[in-house]
């Protein structure tokens, strides 16, 4: 969902614009396992963030003017087709809550051989991945700007991800918004199921509370499996972000979760 309008300057996109035809045509009506009670009118499930009228830069504002119908992939409710989108068949991985994007080009360029799928909801972050793609000359990230819960539910097929990456969401920290979190069971739920068998989960929070709930949450779920005994060591490919940096700084520890789904 685009919190703001993004005009379109006619630029022509230069190397392989996402098509529409990557969008299947045999849309799924995949089950509303990540739906919650409605929080606002219109809404199916509870949102795990909210719109607000963040800074945006003029920088990733113009790189939205650019680059958005280059680089990202409009929601709808049709299966997308992974080998399409990227233009090749390759492992596909997708992170929800990219922030600024940091993370994303970090592993990105480390991971050449890997499709990434990167959902975010906020117009700067995204305004930033697209400044980052451009700048490093990424070829293998692509964007959904849109609410996961319904990207995943509505846009990506089941068993179809080789991992998904979900670093630092947002930790709702009070206890009457702890609805909010991201990783809650039903979402837990859709999300395995969009998981390839032997595929992996990879969560990283730097609040306790939350990491408690997540390996709950993620422990409980039948079609995952813990690679660890609790929590996972960070993984090589993890860079450290900059809300960990500030978690660190703030004296809060890190935790990471590795799952992988069952056979
Ligand atoms: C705390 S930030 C972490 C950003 C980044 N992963 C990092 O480690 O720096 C969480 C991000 O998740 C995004 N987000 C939260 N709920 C989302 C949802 N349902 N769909 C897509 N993005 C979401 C927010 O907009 C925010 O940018």
């Amino acid at each position: 969902m685009n919190t703001d309008t993004i005009p379109e300057d006619g630029e022509p996109p230069a190397p392989s614009p996402v098509s529409p035809s990557a969008l299947s045509s045999a849309t799924e009506a995949a089950p509303a396992s990540g739906q919650h009670a409605p929080d606002s009118p219109g809404a199916t499930h509870i949102r795990s963030f909210v719109h607000r009228r963040g800074h945006i830069t003029q920088g990733q504002r113009d790189a939205l003017e650019r680059l958005l119908a280059q680089w990202s992939i409009p929601y709808a409710a049709r299966i997308l087709d992974p080998a399409s989108v990227f233009g090749r068949t390759a492992p596909t991985i997708l992170e929800i809550g990219f922030g600024m994007g940091e993370t994303t080009e970090r592993i990105a360029l480390d991971r050449p051989g890997d499709n990434f799928l990167g959902v975010e909801v906020f117009n700067a972050g995204v305004g930033s991945m697209l400044k980052r793609i451009e700048a490093s000359g990424l070829q293998n990230v692509r964007i959904v700007q849109h609410d996961a819960v319904e990207v995943l539910r509505d846009m990506i097929a089941p068993s179809s991800l080789d991992g998904v990456h979900i670093y630092f969401p947002d930790p709702w920290p009070k206890k009457r918004h702890h609805k909010r979190r991201l990783i809650q069971p039903p979402f837990v739920a859709l999300l395995a199921s969009r998981v390839k068998p032997g595929g992996y989960v990879h969560c990283a929070t730097d609040w306790e509370h939350y990491a408690q709930q997540m390996l709950e949450v993620l422990g409980a779920e039948p079609q995952l499996r813990n690679t660890a005994d609790g929590y996972a060591p960070r993984p090589e490919f993890r860079p450290q972000t900059k809300f960990e940096t500030r978690g660190l700084r703030l004296g809060h520890g890190v935790w990471d979760l590795m799952f992988k789904r069952a056979a």
